[in-house]
C-alpha cells in the first residue's frame, strides 16, 4: 500500500504561493468536484502543481448511499480528470446527499442494517468496475441516528470495505466528532477497523457546542483529536495522512506547523513501535 507521507487539502488560496515557494508537502488531496471542467485557473494550476506534487482526488458527489440511480455522467466527468492528472488514488464519503433528484448539499449518514449494507455494497462494486480502480470511502461525522440501525457504524464501514473490497478513509476528527455526539468510545471505533483496509487518514477542526459539536473544517486540530491521531497510528502504522480546511482559510505556514505537529506526533509514535521512518 502506497504510503505518500504528509499532505494538504489544495486550495485556491494557495496555488501561487506553492508554486513560487515549493514548499515541503508530500502530497496534496484536490476536491474533485473543483476541476471537473475543460479549462479555467483553477485546471491550470492543478496541471502545474502536479508537476510537482503527488495527488489524490476526494470527491463530495458520489452520494455512494442514495437510493437513486448512480450518476454515471459525474463518474464518466470524475473517470475523464483521473486520467488527465493521475490520481495516486480516489476517494469519496460514505454516506448519501440526497434523493429524488434532489441535492441536499451535505454528507448525510446512512442506517446501518444490512439492506443498507447490500444497497451501498452493490453501488461501490459498480462505481469500481467503471472506474477501473478500487476507491476509499470515508466515515463522515454525524448529528443524527437512525432508529432502525442495527449495527455499529465501525461494523458497518467494515463490511463495506471487507465485502466490496474498497478501502477506508478515515476521518480521524468526524471519529471524535461522532463519538461525542453519540456518546461512544473512539478508541472502540478505531480498534474496530481491519488495518489493511486504511490507506488514508484526514485531520480537521471543528466547532463545539458545549453539548454538541459541528465538523465544520473552519479551525485547527483540538488536543483531544491529535491524541486521537496518535492511537490511530499506533494502531494502524504507517498511513498517509493530510489535514483537511475548508473554511477560514490560514496562510501556509500556519497549515505547514499543523502538518509538522502531525508529523511529529506520527515519527514519536513509529519510534515508540520500533518502526523504521523512510
Ligand atoms: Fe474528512
Amino acid at each position: 500500500m502506497d504510503f505518500l507521507g504528509f499532505g494538504l487539502g489544495l486550495r485556491a488560496q494557495h496555488f501561487s504561493n506553492i508554486l513560487e515557494t515549493r514548499p515541503d508537502i508530500d502530497w496534496f488531496e484536490v476536491i474533485t468536484e473543483d476541476y471537473l471542467v475543460s479549462g479555467g485557473r483553477p485546471l491550470y494550476y492543478l496541471n502545474r502543481i502536479r508537476e510537482f506534487y503527488p495527488l489524490v482526488m476526494h470527491g463530495v458527489s458520489l452520494s455512494i448511499g442514495s437510493c437513486d440511480p448512480i450518476n454515471f455522467d459525474y463518474l464518466k466527468k470524475v473517470k475523464a480528470l483521473a486520467s488527465s492528472i493521475k490520481p495516486i488514488w480516489i476517494s469519496d464519503h460514505l454516506c448519501w446527499t440526497g434523493v429524488n433528484g434532489l441535492n441536499l448539499h451535505d454528507l448525510l449518514p446512512l442506517p446501518y442494517t444490512e439492506e443498507a449494507l447490500k444497497h451501498v455494497v452493490e453501488r461501490v462494486k459498480r462505481v469500481q468496475d467503471f472506474l477501473g480502480q478500487q476507491i476509499l470511502l470515508e466515515n463522515v461525522s454525524s448529528y443524527i441516528e437512525y432508529q432502525v440501525s442495527k449495527m455499529k457504524e465501525w461494523d458497518f464501514l467494515t463490511a463495506i470495505a471487507e465485502q466490496a473490497d474498497c478501502f477506508i478513509l478515515l476521518d480521524i476528527n468526524n471519529i471524535y466528532v461522532s463519538a461525542v455526539n453519540h456518546h461512544f468510545d473512539p478508541l472502540k471505533y478505531l480498534n474496530n477497523i481491519p488495518i489493511h483496509r486504511v490507506q488514508q487518514f484526514h485531520l480537521a477542526g471543528h466547532k463545539n457546542f458545549d453539548n454538541y459539536i459541528i465538523d465544520t473544517h473552519d479551525a485547527p486540530i483540538i488536543e483531544s483529536v491529535w491524541s486521537l491521531y496518535a492511537a490511530a497510528v499506533r494502531r494502524f502504522g504507517k498511513i498517509s495522512t493530510m489535514i483537511e480546511r475548508d473554511d477560514n482559510i490560514p496562510e501556509l505556514p500556519e497549515l505547514l506547523a499543523e502538518l509538522q505537529q502531525a508529523k511529529q506526533i506520527a515519527k514519536t509514535v513509529w519510534k515508540e513501535e520500533n518502526a523504521t521512518i523512510s
